[in-house]
């Protein structure tokens, strides 16, 4: 399969997520001759935003630019121009693994966005948890399920990348019922509430409930710094619109109601870019 292989396989522990955009001046032919130099393996995923895909000609019919959207809530789109995940099992070699790329970059991009992210809690071959202490994953689309919900014709898939900034104080505040009342989940046993509020976030984001079939890979991280604390939230679709069906209803765009998420939690940023195939070889398959 041509698609970037860390896209699929096992989530690793630590990862540190990049967003560049492109410097005013450059060569694009230089520009993409580096970038068929990098090897792909099951540390790095590379996506594309339009600016770039522009440059380098590429035209791909789906992708489109992360929305503006008409909410109550803030949702800022902020874009980017290229995206670069580089992930390992110790934070130290996900930092060091980035040092290259981001040499190999640097004539042509300035770095826009640099979030180092965590495993919290988990057995160390099952799925994190949000810092809220919830698990995070639990109903990813597994096997064949999974490839058919990311991997598109030719081995390109989309990335949407949105790092959320959490208010635990004032979620630790929350008795234990609005807690699980506002996941959808009790953090008891990670079951799934029948009687959960249409807010809760289960209930918004339920993947079986949309028009259109909505499964996405989330492989999302903690992450914790200088200036506070979150997840960053990143999803593998073949399609754009499984995730957006998703963000407009937490967004309360469908029937004004909005995710409970947002009582404590708020958007930084969002992006959507484009990940190309990669050849037999690993590198890009870019013309
Ligand atoms: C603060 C940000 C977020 C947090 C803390 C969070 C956390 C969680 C948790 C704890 C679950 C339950 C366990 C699981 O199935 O993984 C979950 C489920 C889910 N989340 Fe999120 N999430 C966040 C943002 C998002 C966003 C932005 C989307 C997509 C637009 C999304 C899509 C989903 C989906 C599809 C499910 C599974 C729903 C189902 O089919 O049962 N999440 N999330």
């Amino acid at each position: 399969m041509n698609i970037q292989p860390a896209i699929l396989e096992k989530s690793m522990p630590f990862g540190r997520f990049m967003v560049f955009n492109l410097k005013s001046v450059i060569n694009s032919s230089d520009l993409k001759n580096t970038l068929k130099t990098i090897k792909f393996n099951q540390h790095i995923i590379m996506g594309f935003g339009k600016k770039l895909m522009n440059k380098l000609g590429i035209e791909v019919k789906d992708y489109r630019q992360f929305p503006q959207l008409d909410a109550s809530v803030d949702i800022p789109a902020t874009h980017g121009d290229l995206f670069v995940f580089m992930r390992d099992n110790e934070p130290g070699k996900a930092a060091i693994k980035s040092l290259p790329i981001k040499a190999l970059l640097k004539p042509f991009f300035e770095t826009k966005l640099q979030v180092d992210g965590f495993k919290y809690l988990g057995e160390a071959d099952g799925y994190g948890h949000d810092l809220t202490g919830y698990e995070d994953g639990t109903e990813n689309p597994l096997g064949e399920d999974a490839v058919k919900a990311v991997v598109r014709h030719d081995g390109s898939t989309f990335v949407q990348v949105q790092q959320w900034q959490h208010d635990l104080e004032a979620f630790n505040g929350f008795s234990q019922q609005l807690k699980d009342h506002t996941i959808g989940r009790r953090l008891s046993d990670n079951e799934e509430l029948d009687n959960a509020p249409a807010s809760s976030h289960v209930n918004r984001a339920d993947q079986g409930t949309f028009e259109i079939e909505a499964d996405i890979l989330r492989r999302s991280l903690p992450w914790a710094n200088e200036h506070g604390e979150g997840l960053v939230f990143m999803s593998f679709c073949e399609n754009l619109d499984r995730f957006e069906v998703q963000m407009r209803r937490m967004a309360g765009l469908t029937d004004g109601i909005t995710d409970a998420l947002f009582t404590f939690s708020k958007v930084l940023n969002s992006a959507y870019f484009y990940c190309p195939p990669v050849n037999p070889e690993f590198t890009l398959k870019i013309n």
